[in-house]
């Protein structure tokens, strides 16, 4: 039994997450957390300030060592060296992405959002006043989500005048590759436009994959991408608020100065002292983690395979699976059909875009059993409608 299998429901709705909160009597599976705790350098951090009643505003030494920390986890697991002062601390990843939205794109202009997306890429844009371009993606056969470069290409022609790329990709499961992006990058360079580039999801890869920084790929993207980076789901601490914006280029960073101390003043002591527990003392709890989550992910594949009608999209990256339930014609939609007939609360696709229409979305990143019991809820559900 390793660890994890252990943690009990009961454990998780006394803990008071939202996820196993809102719906007192379903399997939580509809938010980005993970069951397994935090690494005990986080924890830490978090009894330290306890202890000595440290709860303030960031340090600028602490500062500095956040920074530092993330500049070195991009290196060493990613060989991008970016340097310190272009690492910029925001709350979370969504504050990087309105900057982009805000700084650096012209005033007015649209926001393409490939779909399915992260539900509230939807939603952020138009709170800034622009408008959404979703383009829906292709679903190959085997499952597999693939940019449509086409649709992008018109968007920017459109004037559209950035790209919300996610790599790993959530809610879809797929890490890009190399030419992936290179594609991406000759789309948005042919008509001058910018590329926010989310990747939250970097130190989750299951598969023999690596992944690839979009900014470190040349010196191209890296002219015109902001991209975010957090350690709030690798290292499961979206609630301490520390997410990095990172600027690639001297025209960024000039433009940004302004407001650099500003952006570091809106985050606290306590996320800044995790973000360099996890990135600089936390791998070995990371790789765990991952390797649980890949027999998450296989269970998850063997089990969907039995309930009749149900398909998965490969989950190269994320904890996050992607359930293809339009066969089933489910009354009311995945989602609500799922939580009444099996007590398991998942996201309804529609929420990711309209190509999300008779999809769900299930966060796997529980313990095995549980995992298990939700599956198994689920088959008795589909079967005996
Ligand atoms: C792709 C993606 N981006 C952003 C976020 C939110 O991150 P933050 O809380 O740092 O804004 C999530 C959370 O699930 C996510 O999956």
């Amino acid at each position: 039994m390793h660890p994890f299998d252990e943690i009990t429901v009961d454990q998780l709705r006394a803990a008071g997450s939202t996820k196993w909160t809102m719906f007192p009597d379903a399997i939580g599976a509809f938010v980005a957390e993970m069951d397994f705790g935090v690494p005990p350098a986080v924890a830490d951090v978090v009894r330290t300030a306890a202890d000595t009643q440290a709860m303030g505003y960031l340090p600028a030494a602490d500062r500095a060592a956040a920074k530092r920390a993330t500049a070195g986890w991009l290196a060493r697991s990613f060989d991008w060296q970016v340097p310190e002062d272009n690492v910029h601390l925001l709350p979370d990843v969504l504050s990087a992405m309105r900057i982009a939205i805000q700084r650096f794109t012209p005033p007015g202009s649209p926001v393409i959002v490939p779909t399915p997306a992260y539900m509230p890429f939807l939603t952020v844009v138009p709170a800034l006043n622009r408008e959404v371009i979703e383009v829906p993606s292709i679903l190959e056969e085997d499952g597999r989500y693939r940019l449509d470069l086409d649709a992008i290409d018109a968007a920017f022609a459109a004037g559209a005048g950035l790209l919300v790329l996610c790599n790993p990709w959530n809610p879809v499961g797929r890490v890009l590759t190399r030419d992936e992006l290179t594609d991406v990058a000759e789309v948005v360079d042919r008509h001058g436009g910018r590329v926010f580039s989310d990747e939250i999801h970097a130190p989750l890869v299951l598969d023999d994959l690596p992944h690839l920084p979009y900014a470190s790929l040349d010196a191209r993207t890296a002219g015109h991408t902001i991209t975010a980076v957090a350690a709030s789901k690798g290292w499961n601490i979206p609630g301490l608020k520390c997410g990095q914006m990172i600027l690639s280029n001297d025209d960024d960073v000039a433009a940004f100065a302004p407001y650099a101390t500003d952006a570091g003043d809106t985050v606290g002591l306590l996320g800044g002292r995790a973000v360099v527990a996890a990135y600089d003392k936390s791998q070995d709890w990371l790789d765990n983690v991952v390797t649980y989550l890949r027999g998450n992910r296989d269970l998850l594949v063997d089990m969907v395979d039995q309930i009749p009608g149900l398909r998965i999209s490969p989950v190269e990256g994320t904890y996050i699976a992607w359930l293809d339930c339009r066969e089933l014609d489910l009354p009311g939609g995945p989602a609500q059909f799922f939580r009444r007939e099996a007590g398991v609360a998942l996201t309804d696709g529609n929420l990711c875009g309209a190509a999300g229409e008779g999809f769900a979305r299930l966060i796997f990143a529980m313990p095995r059993p549980v995992l298990r019991k939700a599956l198994e809820r689920m088959r008795a559900a589909v079967i005996g409608r």
